[in-house]
């Protein structure tokens, strides 16, 4: 456990390979929890997030991830900051790397609503993308989004993300299903 939190500790330490036009992606801290979990219990923000999630999303919950998220080997966790004020908006990383096929799974979420559409998320995504390329040495990044996300699915793909698929009928939520769209970018289609 402590090895895997000094890995990422370190990571972050070579700050600028983090740092985009408008955020930084850095470790998560202790004093990061009580907004996460604020972030995590607003249902305009939970109805976007994977339904794995609990909710209500108690302070424990989050204490939880936050101790077993340092010590697994597969999954990077990010907290998203503003540079113009280091403040703390959202979170994103690794949830799963498959290493035989070198393909990487993502997620992301700007918590704070006011950040939302004035390209957050767009450039924490682009900084996670380039250092899972360039740091990991992974060859494809992949995600999934329910198809009634426009915004995000817009986000993705100015970020260079290509539909791949649909898994129709996949989510059940507000009363009705939802289909969700599988969203994939290869280094190539970002490196040229
Ligand atoms: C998804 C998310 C990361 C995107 O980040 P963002 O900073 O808000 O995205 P941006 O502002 O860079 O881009 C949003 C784009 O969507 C467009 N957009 C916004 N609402 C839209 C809608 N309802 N339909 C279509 N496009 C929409 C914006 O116009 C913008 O595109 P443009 O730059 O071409 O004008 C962020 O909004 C977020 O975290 N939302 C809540 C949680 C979530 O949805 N997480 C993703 C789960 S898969």
């Amino acid at each position: 456990m402590v090895k895997a939190k000094k890995t990422i500790k370190k990571e972050c330490e070579g700050l600028e390979m983090l740092t985009g036009e408008k955020v930084r992606l850095r470790e998560y801290r202790r004093e990061d929890i009580q907004l996460a979990q604020a972030y995590i219990n607003d249902y305009e923000v939970k109805r976007l997030l994977n339904p794995g999630i609990p909710y209500p999303y108690t302070y424990e919950d989050e204490m939880k991830w936050f101790e077993s998220n340092s010590a697994s080997k597969d999954n990077y966790s990010f907290a998203i900051e503003t540079l113009e004020e280091s403040k703390y908006i959202g979170g994103c990383g690794v949830n799963k790397i498959d290493w035989k096929n070198s393909v990487a799974m993502v997620g992301i979420f700007i918590g704070d609503k006011n950040y939302w559409g004035k390209g957050y998320g767009t450039d924490a995504m682009k900084v996670l993308v380039s250092f899972i390329f360039d740091q990991l040495n992974i060859h494809k990044v992949k995600l999934q989004v329910f198809s009634f996300n426009q915004r995000a699915i817009r986000s993705y793909e100015k970020c260079g993300f290509k539909t791949e698929g649909t898994l129709r009928k996949e989510i059940f939520k507000d009363g009705k299903y939802h289909d969700e769209v599988i969203m994939g970018i290869l280094r190539e289609d970002m490196r040229g």
